[in-house]
């Protein structure tokens, strides 16, 4: 496996492989990798002759007063990991590499990244959009895997590969999750013992939405109060939103129908923590 710090280099690294007839996987992360990602370089590896996965904290994504400066990192585990998976390259970049100069060039989908974390975070899936686009563009992957954790980021991610005709498919993979129900998650390590404690609770206010829509409510409002409900209980966080929407558009459209998302969030005293899970109302 093979560490790369520069565009060039890995540019060139990667044309040998496209000349040889070697398809190439991608996976972006912003390292501190656990079994989460591990689970999307192992797709990666299953499906391509080789895989790449990017190790870099974006500081695009970060909002003046968020994490950036404190988000943990760790270069040599993460390397140890993706060895560990199978991966062929690791594409490590500093800050400089990626954004020599101000950035003038920004790609946003107004849409799709306005509703729930856009409401919360306003300027995040821009700057997402933006180092995935510069990302793809670098890697010319002809799959790239993301995480379903993050589902409103696929759903960026994908509309932005389509809508600029990017020769990539967007491969969405399923969350990876401790023994207790908390989605894996680089920023858990911020969490206080007694928050850890609570944030199984996530998990459960999903579980008491999907019961909901399993008994039949179809009222969005209902769904959404029963899962608020289970998230009253994590008394040490503040609840961003419960959301019961349609899995595409992710904005409410009067009663459930179809494929429906629900999606939490909950900000605890330095990590915000976010939840999914899926399914029909038939
Ligand atoms: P990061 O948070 O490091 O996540 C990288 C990828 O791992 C994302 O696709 C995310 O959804 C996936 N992932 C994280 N936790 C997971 C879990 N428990 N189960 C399954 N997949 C999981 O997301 C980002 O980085 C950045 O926004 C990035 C796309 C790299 C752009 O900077």
């Amino acid at each position: 496996m093979q560490i790369i710090r520069t565009i060039s280099e890995i540019r060139a690294v990667l044309d040998e492989q496209r000349a040889a007839g070697n398809s190439v996987g991608f996976v972006p992360t912003m390292g501190y990798l656990h079994d989460g990602h591990v689970s999307l370089i192992r797709a990666s590896v299953e499906a391509n002759a080789r895989t790449v996965v990017s190790v870099f904290v974006n500081p695009l994504q970060f909002a003046e007063g968020e994490d950036l400066e404190d988000y943990p990192r760790d270069l040599d585990a993460d390397v140890a990991y993706c060895r560990g998976a199978g991966a062929d390259f690791v594409f490590a970049p500093s800050v400089e590499e990626m954004y020599p100069s101000p950035v003038d060039t920004v790609v946003s989908c107004p849409g799709v990244a306005a509703p729930l974390e856009g409401e919360h975070r306003p300027s995040h899936f821009a700057g997402v959009a933006t180092v995935v686009a510069k990302l793809f563009s670098i890697v010319g992957p002809c799959r790239a895997y993301f995480g379903a954790k993050d589902w409103q980021q696929v759903a960026v991610v994908t509309r932005m590969a389509a809508d600029l005709s990017m020769p990539v498919e967007v491969v969405p993979c399923p969350i990876v999750r401790e023994s207790d129900g908390l989605a894996m998650s680089s920023r858990n390590v911020y969490l206080t013992a007694e928050e850890r404690a609570q944030a199984p609770l996530l998990r459960r206010a999903l579980d008491a939405g999907l019961s909901a829509v399993a008994d039949g409510e179809r009222d969005p409002a209902a769904v959404e109060a029963a899962m608020s409900e289970v998230l009253a209980g994590a008394s040490l966080g503040t609840v961003d939103y419960a959301a019961a929407v349609p899995a595409h558009s992710l904005v409410a459209d009067g009663s459930l129908a179809g494929e429906v998302r629900l999606l939490v969030a909950v900000k605890f005293s330095k990590a915000r923590l976010i939840d999914n899970d899926g399914c029909v109302a038939d």
